[in-house]
């Protein structure tokens, strides 16, 4: 039997105590990690990935926001809190912060063990059930929508939106999500979400003719937000050994086995990514404000039109947004020709501490501005984009 990680999250030393005590004997349980504040247990959260967490309701920072956040996050985690006295309202706050547990200080070491095992294995039901929910018959007919993350201008930002949207899609859906970084000479999808990747897209050209779904599964990388990763190895010489029928091959082998292929690509055209051209339901064209960029991106449109790619599966994300800035929403729309499929807010501190920690800043910061965008931006892919993005005199008319 696995054991069960913990994570303590605790201020009070004689309380944090009684609960380190209580575990320490117990063979089956194993604590990863203490915290005596929210923001502590933030910033351990990756390292201790506890599958339980105890939380006291009066620590720093507040123990039912930080439930709040792990379970927006992290929502396979079960959160049991600690209180001082039982009260409705306690319960209530419990309930909506999705705890799973509620225990009464000063409680017996026994109380507390139950707790655990009864919480662990609630959420493991749950996560039975939400797996269960897709019928098998799903499965089988399953053809994946392809959205690929494109822009002919480097760090634009295509590697960070196509990461918090893979990400922000498996939090809105039940949906398999996988990501996959096809930029082969420089991608870094995987340092965005801090994985150090066993298998690389080379690995599947190794396999490509067993190439199955089932075999696919092998090499792709899961994180801890529900969405598996195709890496990228990230050789310059990688462009040589690969070509274009493999790329389509592994597109439509990932297609039939997920829901949503989200895929990061390199910043130039090239015969070799040519299928994820082809393949893709919506092209997200990252674009910003600059000068520099419309002009490119201008260009890239040009060409797309001269390829007779579908005009209505561009989409433009207009991404580091800075209402601000001497160039406003509409001279963008006015430069390309293009409304505005979705805009993402510059902010510099939380996307460089998100980057920092590799943790996704829809996942860090779900509350953020920027984190509002991309759910907004899943719901406009979701609901097939009824909602435009209302800019200039259309803003202001519909606040
Ligand atoms: N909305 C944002 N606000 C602030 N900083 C951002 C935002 N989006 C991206 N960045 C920053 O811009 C830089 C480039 O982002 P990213 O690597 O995602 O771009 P890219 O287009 O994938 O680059 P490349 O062409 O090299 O692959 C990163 O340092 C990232 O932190
Ligand atoms: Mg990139």
């Amino acid at each position: 039997m696995e054991r069960i990680r913990i994570l303590v999250v605790e201020d009070d030393l004689e309380k944090r105590s009684a609960i380190t005590d209580a575990l320490s004997d117990m063979e089956y349980l194993q604590l990863t990690g203490k915290a005596a504040s929210a923001a502590e247990a933030l910033k351990i959260m990756e390292e201790a990935d506890p599958d339980v967490m105890i939380i006291g309701a009066l620590i720093p920072g507040e123990g039912y926001s930080l439930a709040e956040q792990i379970s927006a996050s992290f929502s396979q985690i079960a959160m049991i809190m600690v209180e001082e006295e039982l009260k409705e309202e306690t319960m209530r706050k419990a309930i909506f912060a999705g705890a799973k547990d509620v225990l009464v200080y000063p409680f017996s070491p026994a109380q507390l063990v139950d707790s655990i095992y009864r919480s662990h294995q609630l959420e493991k039901k749950r996560q039975v059930i939400r797996q269960e929910k897709t019928p098998a018959l799903r499965e089988k007919n399953r053809r994946g929508q392809i959205f690929t993350v494109f822009s002919t201008k480097g760090g634009v930002g295509k590697t960070f939106v196509s990461t918090n949207l893979a990400v922000s899609l498996a939090k809105s859906t039940a949906e398999k999500v996988v990501l996959v970084d096809l930029d082969l000479e420089f991608g870094n999808t995987a340092l965005a979400l801090n994985i150090v990747p066993r298998y690389t897209i080379a690995d599947v050209v190794n396999e490509i003719h067993n190439l199955d779904q089932e075999l696919m599964e092998n090499y792709l990388i899961p994180h801890r937000s529900g969405i598996r990763v195709l890496a990228a190895n990230a050789q310059p010489q990688m462009t040589d050994f690969i070509n274009a029928g493999q790329i389509e091959q592994i597109i439509k082998v990932l297609q039939a086995g997920f829901d949503y292929v989200v895929i990061d690509m390199p910043a130039r055209f090239h015969d070799l990514v040519d299928p994820a051209f082809r393949q893709s339901d919506l092209l997200m064209l990252v674009t910003t404000q600059e000068v520099s960029t419309l002009r490119n991106i201008k260009s890239c449109l040009t060409f797309l039109d001269s390829l007779n790619f579908p005009q209505h599966k561009i989409k433009l994300i207009l991404n580091k947004a800075e209402t601000r800035s001497e160039i406003k929403f509409k001279d963008v729309q006015a430069a390309l020709q293009q409304d505005l499929y979705s805009t993402v807010p510059a902010e510099y501190r939380l996307v460089s501490s998100s980057l920092n920690k590799g943790i996704p800043i829809v996942q860090l910061y779900p509350r953020a501005r920027v984190s509002r965008s991309f759910q907004k931006l899943t719901h406009h892919i979701l609901g097939n984009g009824q909602e435009k993005e209302r800019t200039g005199f259309l803003k202001r008319l519909c606040k």
